[in-house]
């Protein structure tokens, strides 16, 4: 059966590129004669019905533009069998064939439950944390740490005018791959992240090391999550002589334009979703590696091994705490 009908939808937390690559869709689409709807405010749209058209008009002049034009949301109703079902009647009563889903492992989770229900889905992985574990990048991860670390070095530089210490709270949810890039491309001494985590009393004594072997005003970052910056600040400064203000990066993380790697891989993820709906093989997840797109099925792209980047921690490590 050809499809002559998609449908778009983003979900979760919005990220940089989801705009680009709604662009890149409903382009490659439109070409190929397959007609587009955008569902607005993810799956909580979806069960209420509320679709647009989309076409090349509609997607003109999106692709720099952060956020996501068809909204989204957090919809945790859509945990419920008789929920998904709604969704699963509105796609069916406006004759979508195939539904493209862009988000996080949450919203993968929602494709998967309608899959199971029959609908034919793709899902394109898109999220600032990165924490889709199959694949090597997620859309928007580029983008925010860029983001996050023009943040810190403005914070840094202000920090050491003053000689003050600083700990930086950057987001990631339980994925530490923010504030593992944050660290290794600004003047970070000490990192807390889930991946290695380390308790208050660690924390300290890699802030003192820094002091007293590396001569040097720390600056800590945190992943959200591991503590409470205000709280370690306050601790920091009373247990050395120096003064430690806290700074949470937050959300100019996730908005603002996409970076050029973010363009080319929306643009990449696109045409390869289209590609597969045009071959009539759905249930796929697509991911990104050695510069490549690949697609698995959702299944395994939800049940993935562990993927985190070790090597590169351990060099930070090496770098900045020898003990
Ligand atoms: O998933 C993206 C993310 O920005 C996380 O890093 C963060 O934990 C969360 O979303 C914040 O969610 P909200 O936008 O609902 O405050």
């Amino acid at each position: 059966m050809s499809v002559k009908k998609i449908a778009i939808l983003t979900s979760g937390g919005d990220c940089q590129g989801m705009n680009a690559l709604i662009n890149i869709l409903v382009r490659v689409a439109n070409e190929r004669q397959i007609d587009v709807l955008g569902v607005m405010n993810g799956y909580k749209g979806l069960c209420q019905d509320d679709f647009i058209k989309l076409d090349n008009f509609v997607v003109e002049n999106i692709t720099s533009l952060g956020g996501t034009i068809l909204k989204t949301s957090r919809y945790l109703d859509f945990k419920k069998d008789e929920v998904v079902k709604l969704g699963v009647k509105n796609l069916s009563k406006r004759k979508v064939d195939a539904l493209i889903v862009i988000g996080g492992d949450g919203s993968f989770k929602g494709a998967m439950a309608l899959s199971k229900f029959g609908v034919k889905i793709i899902c394109i992985p898109a999220t600032i944390d990165n924490d889709l574990r199959y694949t090597s990048r997620c859309l928007g991860f580029d983008t925010a740490v860029n983001n996050a670390v023009k943040y810190i070095e403005n914070v840094e530089q202000t920090m050491e005018a003053l000689n003050r210490g600083v700990v930086i709270e950057v987001m990631g949810r339980y994925c530490g791959d923010i504030a593992l890039y944050c660290a290794v491309s600004t003047a970070c001494d000490v990192i807390a992240l889930p991946e290695n985590p380390i308790n208050q009393e660690e924390l300290l004594d890699r802030v003192k090391y820094c002091i007293e072997v590396k001569k040097k005003i720390p600056v800590v970052v945190v992943a959200e999550k591991m503590f409470d910056v205000k709280e370690i600040a306050k601790i920091l400064s009373e247990e050395t002589n120096i003064e430690f203000k806290y700074s949470v990066v937050g959300y100019i993380q996730r908005g603002g334009s996409p970076s050029v790697a973010d363009k080319a891989l929306a643009m990449q993820f696109g045409v390869k979703a289209i590609e597969l709906v045009e071959n009539g093989i759905f249930g796929k997840a697509l991911g990104f590696k050695d510069n490549k797109i690949f697609d698995l099925d959702l299944f395994d792209a939800l049940n993935s091994d562990y993927n985190f980047n070790y090597e590169l921690l351990n060099l930070f490590y090496l770098l900045n705490y020898k003990k």
